[in-house]
């Protein structure tokens, strides 16, 4: 089986990627809430259908559109409050290219969350259970596929907290933080320009 291949077996299972929300007002009067308009994207065609059949029905089809896009397309338009990233960062070939669209489709005062795996801080041996499992899904298919590509970083599952930190800055964010959010499995960092 190819990479390729693998990537798009994999994927079939996993709904679209990346996120970007614009909030609007509608109306603009008091008390009318404000509807959020979503565009997500993902390279993986059975994703974007996959997320595409989920949405009918939802009751959202007018506010969220799916396309087969390259977050790092530098022709992405509009701008908007918040872009998010999940669980891709750290499978992509260029996280900067993508990081700096994604800093780039920021509305004032918007913010890029990215959640990726809650890996270790730092390389320690033996290393326990979960990073062992990060390191297997690692070879197996995360840093195989982030190395498709001339120049391609090839990151792997184990992404750590100073590796985001060195791709948003290399990607022109000023500020990177960990947000506040517990959870075993997931890390959250907010980028800000
Ligand atoms: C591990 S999957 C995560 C999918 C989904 N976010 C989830 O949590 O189930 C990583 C996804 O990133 C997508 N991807 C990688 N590089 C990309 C890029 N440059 N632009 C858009 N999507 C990309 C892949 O196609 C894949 O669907």
């Amino acid at each position: 089986m190819t990479t390729r291949t693998t990537n798009r077996t994999t994927n079939r299972r996993r709904t679209a990627d990346r996120r970007v929300r614009r909030r609007t007002r509608e109306g603009g009067g008091p008390g009318r809430p404000p509807s959020t308009r979503g565009l997500l994207l993902d390279l993986d065609a059975p994703s974007i259908d996959l997320a595409r059949r989920h949405l009918v029905g939802s009751g959202v089809e007018d506010r969220v559109t799916f396309e087969v896009r390259d977050a790092a397309d530098p022709a992405l338009a509009h701008r908007y409050d918040l872009v998010t990233v999940f669980e891709a960062l750290h499978d992509m070939s260029y996280p900067v290219e993508v990081l700096r669209a994604a800093r780039g489709l920021l509305a004032d005062g918007g913010v890029v969350l990215v959640g990726d795996e809650r890996t270790a801080e730092s390389f320690a041996a033996p290393a326990d259970d979960l990073e062992r499992l990060y390191y297997g899904f690692s070879i197996l298919h995360c840093l195989p596929v982030g190395m498709v590509g001339d120049g391609a970083v090839g990151t792997g599952t184990v992404m750590r907290p100073t590796t985001v930190d060195a791709y948003a800055r290399d990607a022109g964010f000023a500020r990177v933080e960990v947000a506040p959010i517990e959870n075993d499995f997931w890390r959250f960092y907010l980028l800000r320009p």
